[in-house]
């Protein structure tokens, strides 16, 4: 009896710490920053008692018979032997089923809770490439750093250019994998951010070389900040061609592969690129001009620099990109000499 009662308080306290330990520990939690995370905290908090206990339970029944238990000297009979029990038979099947029961009821309410649909909901779409995010806003607007407004419901529409990639920020919890081909692959996933500051999106789907790098910031602002930040964002480039075109270039994080420095990091550095003679993979020669340049981006797998792969880099820039943003982008490479 008296080993019972050992273990017993040995499993509470080590239920108590193990339960604790986690749930106040920051580290070990990012902060809650939306209302979808507070339905799936609550769920993670009444699953994680269960795991505590059952761990404990498990762990310490098992590590208590081996100390106190263990062969003793000079003791060499057998232990007693048993067979069958009815009562523990029927107790450990019903109690995890009613457990179990009990984690789907929750966990339904949970995803009915996170899934809620508020029919006035803001519409950002969310475009994922190889390896980069862009945000599209209802007005046209369009930016690297997805600027939300404070506790209303976003509704994100995400689709990829390429492959599968990744929504994840941890702060609120939710994660939705962003597929390719539009239309009803399209995914949808809900956000209502209730603290302001700035989080990461992180691609939290294997994508290709670049994957480790493919982040963008997310910050969350107040309705008056966000009013006057879309009013600025505006569209349209008003300035002379190679501020546009270094515009262009920052939006679709093309220095991500092609360094302005000399330094060769996915695709060849633009730094003197210009009016350079360009060696082929088919050992061919060419002058890097406006035309060249204007069909590498169209065209990357047409006429590929030596030493590189044109499947890279991607090919959907004929229909992101308008010809004046080119013209600009090759002012801005042309500016590099
Ligand atoms: Cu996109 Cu990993």
């Amino acid at each position: 009896m008296i080993h019972f009662v050992i273990v017993g308080v040995l499993v509470l306290l080590s239920t108590y710490g193990l339960y604790n330990f986690v749930l106040t520990n920051e580290i070990l939690l990012p902060i809650q920053a939306s209302e979808q995370a507070i339905p799936i905290d609550n769920l993670f908090e009444i699953q994680w008692f269960f795991i505590s206990f059952f761990f404990s339970l498990i762990v310490i029944f098992l590590l208590y018979s081996v100390v106190v238990f263990r062969r003793k000297k000079g003791d060499d009979g057998a232990g007693e032997h048993f067979e069958g029990n009815t009562v523990l038979e029927i107790v450990w099947t019903v109690v995890p089923l009613i457990i179990v029961l009990f984690l789907a009821l929750k966990g339904s309410e949970a995803l009915a809770e996170v899934e809620r649909r508020d029919p006035n909901a803001y519409e950002v779409t969310v475009v994922a490439s190889q390896w980069n995010w862009r945000f599209e806003y209802p007005d046209g607007e369009t930016s690297n750093t997805l600027v939300l407004p404070l506790d209303t419901q976003i509704l994100l529409r995400m689709y990829s250019n390429d492959v599968i990639h990744s929504f994840w920020v941890p702060e609120f919890r939710v994660k939705q994998d962003i597929l390719p081909g539009g239309g009803e692959y399209i995914r949808e996933l809900r956000i209502t951010p209730n603290q302001l500051g700035d989080f990461k999106i992180r691609c939290a789907e294997l994508c290709g070389q670049l994957h480790y790098s493919m982040l963008a910031d997310v910050s969350v602002i107040s309705q008056d900040d966000f009013d006057f930040w879309i009013k600025e964002q505006g569209g349209g480039c008003e300035s002379d061609d190679v501020t546009c075109g270094k515009l262009w270039v920052d939006q679709n994080a093309c220095t991500a592969c092609h360094s302005l420095t000399g330094e060769v990091i996915v695709g060849p550095s633009w730094k003197g690129l210009y009016g350079s003679d360009v060696k082929l993979n088919d050992g061919s020669t060419v002058v890097a001009d406006e035309e060249y340049i204007r069909s590498s981006i169209l065209q990357p797998d047409y006429q590929v620099h030596e030493g590189f792969s044109g499947i890279l880099m991607p090919s959907t820039f004929s229909e992101s990109l308008t010809s004046e943003q080119i013209d600009q982008i090759i002012a801005f490479i042309q500016s590099l000499e």
